[in-house]
C-alpha cells in the first residue's frame, strides 16, 4: 500500500474498513476523525463517490461497526458531524441525530459527551436561505460527537491537559478573593457556599465548556505553501490543527495509538506525531495521501519527490 511511515506513525492508502481489519482488537486508544459529509452538493473529494443522503447513516456506521472491536476497552471515538439541509428544501436533515441513536442502540457505544466546534471562519451557508432569503442563521457549528465502549463511560480522559486560560474576572477572583467576598464567605442564591480559600486556588487554568472555538484558515504551513507551489489542489476540508489537538490531549497519553479513518490532508498524524503519541492515518484517495506528506517536509525538492513517489505506489520511509 503506498503511503509514508515517520517515527510515530504511518499514513496509508486504503479503504478504512480493511485497514481497521488488518488490526489488533482493543489496540487504539482514539479514533477521531471526520468522515466526507452528506452535502447535497458534489464535493470534488478524488476517487470517491459522495454517499446519497438516504444511504449515509447506513454507510458511516459500517466504519464504526469495524472500529468497535478495534477500540481498546477504555478507548474513545470522536466523529465530526455537520447537519446538512434536505435537498431543496430549508429543512435540516436529521441524520446526525439517527447516526447517534443507532450507534448506542445497534453498535453498543456509550456516548460521552455533545462537544461542539465553533468554526469562527464558517461561511454563510447555505447561500440561498442564509443570504438570499435570510430565513436561516449562518451554521458554524459541526458536533464532534464522542464515544467509548466503556460500559460506564469511564474512558480515558483527562481535563487538565486541556485547561483554558482563566478570564480576567476569574483571574481577580483568584488573585484577590476579598475584593468580591465581603467577610469570610458568602451565600449564593443557588444555596452554594464561597469562602475566600476555595477562590484562592489556581489550577493553572479553567475547565474548557464543550464549546471550542477554532478558525478553520491556516494559511501558511508546509501543506499549504507545497500544495501552492506544486499547483495541487490542497484537501477542501481540512480540520483546524488545535481541534485535533483538543482531542489528543484531553484523550490519549504519550505512546498511546491514535487513529484517523478519514484521514484527508492527516492533520491528525502532524498532531500526533508532535505530541509524541503513535498513529495511523487511512485515506482511500493515493493523492491526498501523497500530498499530506508535505506536512513532514522541509524543502521543495523533497516534497516534490516523495509526492510523485507516492502516488506512483511507494511506500517513503522519514524514520
Ligand atoms: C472530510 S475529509 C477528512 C479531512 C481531514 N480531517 C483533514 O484534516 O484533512 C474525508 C476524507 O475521507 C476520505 N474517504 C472517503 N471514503 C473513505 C474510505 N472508505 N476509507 C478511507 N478514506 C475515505 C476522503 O477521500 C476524504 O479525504
Amino acid at each position: 500500500m503506498s503511503g509514508y511511515s515517520t517515527t510515530f506513525g504511518k499514513c496509508i492508502t486504503g479503504d478504512s474498513i480493511d485497514v481497521l481489519n488488518t488490526l489488533e482488537d482493543n489496540s487504539i486508544n482514539l479514533i477521531v476523525t471526520s468522515p466526507p459529509f452528506s452535502n447535497q452538493r458534489k464535493k470534488k473529494y478524488a476517487n470517491f463517490d459522495e454517499v446519497p443522503q438516504s444511504e449515509y447513516v447506513e454507510w458511516l456506521l459500517q466504519f464504526a461497526r469495524s472500529a468497535y472491536n478495534k477500540l481498546a476497552p477504555d478507548g474513545s471515538l470522536v466523529i465530526d458531524i455537520r447537519s446538512a439541509y434536505e435537498k431543496g428544501k430549508a429543512v435540516e436533515s436529521i441524520y446526525p441525530y439517527e447516526f447517534l441513536i443507532r450507534m448506542v442502540k445497534d453498535l453498543n457505544y456509550k456516548f460521552c459527551q455533545n462537544v461542539y466546534w465553533n468554526n469562527t471562519s464558517a461561511l454563510p451557508l447555505p447561500i440561498q436561505y442564509v443570504n438570499i432569503e435570510k430565513i436561516r442563521l449562518k451554521n458554524s457549528l459541526n458536533m464532534n460527537m464522542w464515544f467509548t465502549k466503556a460500559d460506564d463511560g469511564r474512558c480515558k480522559a483527562n481535563n487538565k491537559n486541556v485547561l483554558v486560560p482563566y478570564s480576567s474576572r476569574m483571574q481577580s477572583l483568584i488573585d484577590k478573593p476579598e475584593n468580591f467576598i465581603k467577610g469570610d464567605q458568602v451565600t449564593r442564591p443557588s444555596g452554594n457556599v464561597l469562602t475566600t480559600k476555595s477562590w484562592q486556588k489556581d489550577n493553572g487554568g479553567a475547565i474548557p465548556s464543550n464549546l471550542l472555538s477554532y478558525p478553520n484558515s491556516a494559511s501558511n504551513d508546509s501543506y499549504l505553501r507545497y500544495c501552492k507551489a506544486l499547483n495541487i489542489k490542497a484537501h477542501p476540508a481540512r480540520y483546524p490543527y488545535k481541534l485535533i489537538e483538543f482531542w489528543v490531549k484531553f484523550l490519549t497519553e504519550e505512546g498511546d495509538l491514535v487513529v484517523d479513518i478519514f484521514g484527508g490532508s492527516n492533520t491528525t498524524g502532524k498532531v500526533a506525531e508532535d505530541l509524541c503519541r503513535r498513529w495511523m492515518s487511512i485515506d482511500i484517495s493515493p493523492e491526498y495521501v501523497a500530498s499530506s506528506i508535505f506536512r513532514f517536509c522541509d524543502n521543495l525538492d523533497q516534497a516534490t519527490d516523495y509526492y510523485n513517489r507516492i502516488v506512483a505506489g511507494e511506500e517513503i520511509d522519514l524514520k
